[in-house]
C-alpha cells in the first residue's frame, strides 16, 4: 500500500481538497486497493473540524464531497507511516521539513511539483479571499493530481 499525505496550514480548504481531489481520481483509475490517501494541518487552529463550507461548496460542484473530512495536525509518525507528503506552499514545507527526521525529510515535497505544467509551485491560501480562489485551488489540485499518480505508477507500479 502506497500512502500519500497531504498538507496545508488549517487542514480545512486545500489539503482536504486535495484528498478528495485525489481520492476520486485514484478510484477512478481503480487504484484505491494500492494507494491511501489522507491529509492534516501544519496548525492546530481547525482541530476537528469539517472543511470550510466554501471548499465544501466548491468540491460539491465538481462531484467531490468532503463531508466526513475533519482537522488533524501532522504528527512525527506521519513521517513514518506516508510514503509521499505533499505540501501546498514552502511554508507547510519548511515547517514539516523542520519537524521531520532528517533520513526522513525527503518524503517532503510540494504537491505541484507533480504538475505537468505548474506555472506556480505554491497552491496559494485561498481562506482570506474569495470565491474564485478556491475554483482555482481546485483547478490546481485536479492538474497536479494527474501528475501525481503517473509518477507514483512509474515509482511503484511500473
Ligand atoms: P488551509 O487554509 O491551510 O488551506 O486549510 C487556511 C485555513 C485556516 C487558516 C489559514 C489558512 N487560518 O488562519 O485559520
Amino acid at each position: 500500500m502506497i500512502k500519500v499525505l497531504f498538507v496545508c496550514l488549517g487542514n480545512i480548504c486545500r489539503s482536504p481538497s486535495a484528498e478528495a481531489v485525489f481520492r476520486a481520481l485514484v478510484t477512478a483509475e481503480g487504484m484505491s486497493e494500492h494507494i491511501e490517501v489522507d491529509s492534516a494541518g501544519t496548525h492546530p487552529y481547525h482541530l476537528g473540524e469539517p472543511p470550510d463550507t466554501r471548499a465544501s461548496s466548491a468540491a460539491a460542484r465538481r462531484g467531490l464531497d468532503l463531508a466526513g473530512l475533519r482537522a488533524r495536525q501532522a504528527t512525527l509518525q506521519d513521517f513514518h507511516s506516508f510514503d509521499y507528503i505533499l505540501c501546498m506552499d514552502r511554508q507547510n514545507q519548511s515547517h514539516l521539513q523542520q519537524l521531520a527526521p532528517p533520513d526522513l525529510a525527503e518524503k517532503v515535497r510540494l504537491l505541484m511539483e507533480f504538475a505537468n505544467e505548474a506555472i506556480d509551485l505554491e497552491v496559494p491560501d485561498p481562506y482570506y479571499g474569495g470565491t474564485k480562489g478556491f475554483e482555482q485551488v481546485l483547478d490546481m489540485l485536479e492538474e497536479a493530481a494527474q501528475g501525481l499518480l503517473r509518477q507514483i505508477r512509474t515509482d511503484h507500479f511500473g
